[in-house]
């Protein structure tokens, strides 16, 4: 299946990037999470490199602990808008909770996204997994992971419904006979569930991709069930080959269940690539970064997963401490993975804290080595499409001079944009109101 078809990239928008420590490398900007022109160059080299999307994460719940990109960033949809204006082709997606906001509010909002830039708009569905978010929300408590994807599957069946209010031709606007609209072709949703009352409709038409492409973060049962059910595309975190071959067959297969064709439903994984002229050079810009923070950085970094827990209490040198539940309700596919490595391979906490904190991914060394492991994940069925952090600065610009043509030279990737909407750019097919079907079909 995935022989036919191009691979996909994005490219995350992360500032000073997402580790404690990269912020004082000597190249990098260190206000650059809030730089807005150095945000406009990387997705304009993005678009030179016919990237699909740039992606932004998002969360809305800082301390003392948190990386230094989160003290002091953009919020997505507010930079994605202005990109917008900045870009022409490539697709914008961006972070924002179900557990936080409300689902006319974004549903209007990433609808004005996908107009203002022509159809290029996706929505990074994720559920928060820190409970301090709930104190900035006016909210008592931090919904349970359960809870959380409950009113995600019906905050996502509020926004699709009220993406579908008007149907693609309701707009008349005939001056002369002064009809603006077809009132048959406007829908009320008229939603009442566990969790929201939304009457409709929205006060904006669709767009020319139909409407925004809904990603989904998060790998836990019911995060899968979830993106299998109703997204579009998948941003996950799969380390190695194996593990990635795993996931992509077991959401294909509950996309399936759900009576969707697999090939509606792209998986990303998100990695971090350094690219050398020598695997040498590459491995020595790795130890760079991994040089510019201290263990105690590292176990910080470690700790936010675990609800900021106090990981100095416990001998560096020893087994990975037993943690019982810590982390479970947050990040819970992070931390289930966390603690199971730390079984399989006899971890020490140093070694857990070192993997979290500055990985040594199979993409680092020369743009060959990098197309290989690329075309590899993308032939075995272990990726669609990959989101591409990179790990050391200015190393975006060298993945697309260096490693994109590669991939081009290859029959791999993409020469030029063949659509102008994200997507086309994904290949997924345009998804026709349901009233409109509705009355086709009856
Ligand atoms: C790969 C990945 C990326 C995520 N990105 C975000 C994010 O940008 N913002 C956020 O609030 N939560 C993010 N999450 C958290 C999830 O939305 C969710 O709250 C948490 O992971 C628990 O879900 P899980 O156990 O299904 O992974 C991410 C989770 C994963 C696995």
């Amino acid at each position: 299946m995935a022989q036919n078809r191009y691979l996909k990239l994005g490219t995350f928008l992360q500032g000073v990037g997402s580790s404690m420590s990269l912020w004082r490398h000597p190249e990098l900007e260190a206000d650059a999470s809030i730089r807005f022109p150095l945000y406009v160059d990387l997705a304009r080299k993005a678009e030179a490199g016919k990237f699909d999307f740039v992606f932004i994460a998002d969360g809305l719940h800082i301390n003392e602990n948190s990386i230094p990109h989160f003290l002091n960033r953009f919020e997505p949809l507010t930079l994605l808008s202005a990109l917008a204006a900045a870009t022409s082709r490539i697709g914008l997606v961006g972070t924002l909770s179900t557990s936080y906001s409300e689902p006319f509010t974004v549903a209007r909002q990433f609808s004005s996204l996908d107009h203002i830039s022509g159809g290029r708009a996706g929505w990074n569905v994720v559920t928060s997994p820190s409970d301090g978010a709930a104190a900035n929300f006016n909210k008592g408590k931090h919904p349970a992971h359960a809870e959380r994807y409950r009113i995600a599957e019906e905050y996502l069946e509020v926004t699709t419904g009220l993406w579908d209010s008007w149907e693609d031709d309701a707009f008349i606007r005939d001056k002369t006979s002064g009809v603006f609209f077809d009132p048959a072709k406007l829908h009320r949703l008229n939603h009442k569930g566990e969790f929201f009352s939304v009457q409709g409709p929205l006060n904006i038409a669709r767009s020319k991709q139909g409407r925004p492409i809904i990603f989904q973060a998060g790998s836990s049962d019911a995060g899968r069930n979830l993106a299998a059910k109703t997204a579009d595309a998948v941003f996950t975190g799969q380390e190695t080959l194996e593990e990635a071959r795993a996931f992509y067959k077991d959401v294909k297969t509950r996309a399936r269940a759900f009576g969707r064709s697999p090939e509606e439903l792209l998986i990303f994984p998100g990695i971090s690539v350094i690219v050398g002229r020598t695997a040498e050079e590459a491995e020595r810009k790795y130890e760079e970064i991994a040089g510019l923070g201290s263990i105690q950085d590292a176990l910080t970094y470690l700790s936010r997963f675990f609800d900021y827990h106090d990981f100095t209490q416990y001998p560096l040198d020893e087994p990975f401490p037993e943690l019982g539940d810590f982390g479970s309700n947050g990040f819970r596919s992070t931390t289930d993975k966390i603690k199971k490595d730390a079984k399989e391979l006899h971890l020490t906490l140093r070694q857990v804290a070192l993997r979290a904190s500055t990985p040594r991914t199979a993409f680092t060394g020369t743009p060959e080595h990098i197309a290989d492991q690329l075309e590899e994940w993308f032939r075995e069925e272990a990726a669609d499409g990959f989101i591409i952090g990179s790990g050391v600065p200015g190393g975006f610009h060298d993945f697309v001079d260096q490693v994109v043509p590669l991939l081009q030279q290859r029959g791999l990737y993409r020469n030029e944009y063949e659509e102008d909407t994200l997507r086309g750019h994904l290949g997924l097919p345009y998804p026709e109101n349901r009233y409109t079907k509705q009355k086709i079909t009856n």
